[in-house]
């Protein structure tokens, strides 16, 4: 990480080679001559360090430090001072000065002081990044949920977050916004301060499962890193653990979970120490896990353990009120990230897209608008633009070759017309933009055939 260095001496040659040593280490590095000067700057460039010379013309040292401590009380100042006047910096440290350095000193000094300084600065700085990244997403509305059914899953979600420890299990199919709303719960939650650590079970090989977890000792197998490796369970100490896909994990990796869950307590690989597990865990998986645990592929006791509270994401398919919200909030994300000025859906392509049953959720869902953002001009998005969709559509289903079965007797050629029709319905559950193009004919033309056979609205 870069900082910004503010120095405030009056003797220029000092000044400069305070200047180069600084730059040197990679910080950026502002210069004033006087505590006015010095004062003026800290207002302007909000330094994260202030190096200050003890002895100035016009107001003093302390009288800087004084100030620049009324501004900001957390900031590391250190004080620089000439030999033979170290009560008064002492009488600094007590004002709040980080430490102090006596003239003359060399540049290992300085190194290991300004380095000392800035660790609190740089625990502060990711602290608050990591805050502000979050802020961003969950800036209100960063989880879009209109429908009752989303209101209810994010309501349940809001108030299990106030609890420290509940182990949580999420369901929900695909790119359903599993791990978003476990960030969400954890950005809510106590332990928001501190990390929040995915893993994804589906991913490790299962004899690397372990370590991963919980690290190893030094020397615990060959191959093992020379200082021993830190396990997620530390990483995401105090914070939050995310198990992805946690249907996937092998038994044996099951067993260890399980006992983190029971003992909260584990040991690292090759390690005698127990270590304490101070972390929250939250699951997710996009299978049924209950017929999984049924078929003898998942450990019940496991399953009993996670499944504290549940919270189930249903498919886009089966909350569609929150499906054009959710398009118009991709619009304006990928209107800012790509300069463009979509505003507005035609009423056309609002159908298809509420008809589109989005098997992939709402991960296919922000594809397609970055697709159409990126690609198209204009303010309006259109049915063509969404023709790529309709394509996928019947890339899924193979059109059948048709063999036509005629009875000796004959048939009513109307009568089969109206039996084709009323199955496409039915298998479509009464959408009759998808009927149609079952049947490869316009919505329209479905309309028009519809009224001719007296076939009513289904479902
Ligand atoms: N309610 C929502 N509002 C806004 N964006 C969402 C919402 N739900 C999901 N997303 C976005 O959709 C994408 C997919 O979400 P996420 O990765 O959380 O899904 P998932 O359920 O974990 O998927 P998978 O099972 O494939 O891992 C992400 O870009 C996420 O930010
Ligand atoms: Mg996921």
């Amino acid at each position: 990480m870069r900082f910004k260095i503010l120095v405030i001496d009056d003797e220029p040659i000092l000044r400069e080679s305070l200047d180069v040593a600084l730059k040197t280490l990679g910080h950026n590095v502002i210069i004033a001559g006087t505590g006015e000067e010095g004062l003026e700057l800290f207002s302007k460039e909000s330094p994260d360090l202030v190096l200050l010379d003890h002895w100035l013309p016009g107001i003093n040292g302390d009288e800087v430090l004084q100030k620049v401590k009324e501004r900001d009380p957390e900031i590391p100042v250190i004080i620089m001072t000439a030999q033979g006047s170290i009560e008064l910096a002492v009488n600094s440290m007590k004002m709040g000065a980080f430490d102090f350095m006596v003239k003359p000193f060399d540049l290992d000094q300085i190194e290991s002081l300004v380095k000392k300084g800035l660790e609190r600065v740089h625990l502060k700085k990711e602290v608050e990044w990591l805050r502000s990244q979050y802020q961003e997403r969950f800036r209100s509305g960063g989880i879009i949920g209109v429908s009752q059914k989303m209101k209810e899953v994010l309501g349940l979600a809001e108030k299990v977050a106030q609890s420290l420890d509940t182990t949580l299990l999420i369901e929900g199919e695909t790119g359903t916004g599993k791990e978003l709303l476990a960030e969400y719960i954890h950005f809510l939650s106590p332990r928001s301060s501190f990390p929040f650590i995915p893993i994804n079970c589906g991913a490790i090989p299962k004899d690397l499962f372990e370590s991963e977890l919980f690290g190893y000792e030094k020397g615990a197998f060959t191959g093992a890193l020379e200082k021993g490796k830190m396990g997620k369970v530390e990483a995401a100490d105090k914070g939050t653990l995310f198990l992805d896909e946690v249907g996937e994990l092998p038994p044996s990796a099951q067993v260890k979970v399980l006992r983190v869950l029971e003992e909260k307590e584990y040991f690292k690989v090759g390690g005698v120490e127990k270590k304490k597990a101070d972390v929250r865990i939250i699951a997710a998986t996009n299978k049924d896990l209950e017929s999984e645990v049924k078929k003898g592929n998942f450990r019940d006791d496991l399953y009993f353990r996670l499944n504290v509270v549940k919270l189930y994401i249903p498919p886009v398919r089966e909350r569609k009120e929150d499906i054009l919200p959710l398009f118009r909030f991709f619009i304006d994300r990928f209107n800012e990230q790509f300069k463009k000025r979509f505003s507005q859906i035609s009423k056309e392509a609002e159908e298809d897209i509420l008809s589109y049953p989005w098997p992939g959720n709402i991960r296919e869902l922000r594809n397609t608008v970055e697709r159409i953002v990126l690609l198209e001009k204009g303010d309006t998005i259109l049915r063509k633009h969404l023709s790529f969709l309709v394509e996928k559509e019947g890339q899924v289903q193979e059109r059948a070759e048709f063999k036509p079965h005629l009875p000796s007797g004959g048939i009513v050629l109307d009568e089969v017309e109206k039996q084709y029709i009323l199955e496409a319905l039915k298998v479509k559950k009464g959408n009759k933009l998808q009927a149609a193009k079952m049947l490869g004919i316009s919505r329209s033309a479905l309309l028009y055939r519809m009224g001719k056979y007296g076939i009513k609205n289904l479902g």
